[in-house]
């Protein structure tokens, strides 16, 4: 099956963006697990669009209707399967483009991918729309996790050239690093919330987008996960990453900064504190050799500007082969990259999950 991630955890994600639903199949989910379903309604709200300007207008609930796998909210081992209605589709805005490519979307390579069955309607399958089941999914092994010590979070460290804080790589607590997603605006530094809004907003009303990188963190990873060559921790992580649309770079602790520094700087030197093996710095992003060493797991996710914009921009009709030029209609978010913090939260539990039961730890 496509759209599916994960070995001993499978999620297998499905719908288009205007189609009836969309929806998620979670295979190989530990029984026994209460769900908290106003904890996990309040982790997919921060996903939900139509909020503020700074997302796509588009009204949706995003409720998910559990169809098997949970009774009296409690997990059962089977396979979960949860639906979500599409509820506001526009779907005349994409009358008159069905074969003009837009530029920096899928439309183009869909087409030729699917010998053009593709449903280009509001992005189809390649839509952000998909990331609500990711989301769902993620929100189960986030209290997974939970209940065994493990807490993942995000925030947003830049918009386009506006900077936030970022984490504490070595003494990051549960209550930092889960703070920014307790806010309207998932940022560290509070200040921070009105300069990336007024940066982006200039961008919406000028008919434009802007990008931004994520961060997201792990702490009470226990040491000694992971394997070397190919199944590393980063490129499971990169894997599930890489399924978010939008995303074009992905980094671990200093990433491309590393490249820069001298070893003696680089290196992360050993020392002992209560009886645990610790470094005192984190440029290696809690990963060594492919394998968790207990220090924070930190990564950074850049996300492109969204292709989607007001601006006339020159095209072709991929019917036609005509050149042509065209203004995007329909409603968009003029920066993807801030609904994405809970989505990158979400891959990162899966991945978590999945890594922690595959080895059985
Ligand atoms: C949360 C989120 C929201 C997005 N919203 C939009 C949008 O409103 N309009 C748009 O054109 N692209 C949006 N995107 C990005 C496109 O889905 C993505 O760029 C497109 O599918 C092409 O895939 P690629 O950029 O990974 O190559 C969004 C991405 C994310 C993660």
């Amino acid at each position: 099956m496509s759209s599916q991630i994960g070995r001993k955890l499978k999620v297998s994600i499905f719908g288009e963006s205007h189609g009836r639903g969309i929806g998620a199949v979670i295979d190989g989910f530990p029984s026994g697990m209460t769900i908290d379903q106003e904890k996990l309604a309040r982790f997919m709200d921060r996903r939900r669009p139509g909020k503020d300007k700074t997302s796509t207008p588009r009204r949706e609930t995003d409720q998910p209707e559990i169809l098997s796998g949970v009774l009296d909210g409690v997990t059962c081992g089977t396979p979960i399967a949860a639906v979500i209605a599409n509820k506001d589709q526009h779907s005349a805005d994409y009358k008159n483009v069905a074969h003009e490519a837009r530029p920096g979307h899928a439309d183009y390579t869909g087409y030729l991918r699917y010998d053009g069955h593709n449903d280009v309607r509001g992005g189809g399958h390649f839509s952000a729309r998909l990331t609500a089941p990711l989301v769902f999914a993620g929100g189960l092994c986030l209290q997974y996790l939970e209940q065994r010590g493990i807490y993942v979070g995000a925030h947003l460290a830049s918009v386009a050239e506006v900077q936030d804080d970022r984490y504490d790589p070595c003494e990051l607590t549960a209550e930092e690093l889960l703070a920014p997603g307790q806010r309207a605006f998932p940022v560290l530094r509070e200040s921070a919330e009105a300069e990336m809004r007024d940066v982006i907003e200039q961008a919406r009303q000028a008919g434009d987008s802007v990008g931004g990188v994520v961060e997201v963190a792990v702490t009470g990873m226990p040491a000694g996960v992971g394997s070397p060559v190919f199944d590393s921790v980063e490129g499971r992580l990169a894997y599930g990453y890489y399924g978010i649309p939008a995303v074009k770079g992905v980094s671990f602790g200093a990433g491309f900064r590393a490249s820069e520094m001298r070893g003696s700087e680089n290196n992360d030197e050993f020392y002992i504190r209560d009886g645990i093996v610790r470094t005192r710095t984190n440029h290696h992003g809690g990963i060594l050799g492919g394998i968790t060493s207990g220090m924070p797991v930190m990564a950074c996710i850049a996300f492109k500007p969204t292709p989607s914009i007001a601006i006339p921009q020159k095209t072709v009709d991929y019917v036609r082969m005509e050149e042509t030029v065209m203004q995007v209609k329909g409603r968009h978010d003029p920066c993807v990259a801030v609904r994405a913090v809970p989505v990158v939260e979400a891959v990162t539990a899966i991945v978590i999950t999945d890594l922690l039961l595959e080895e059985g730890k």
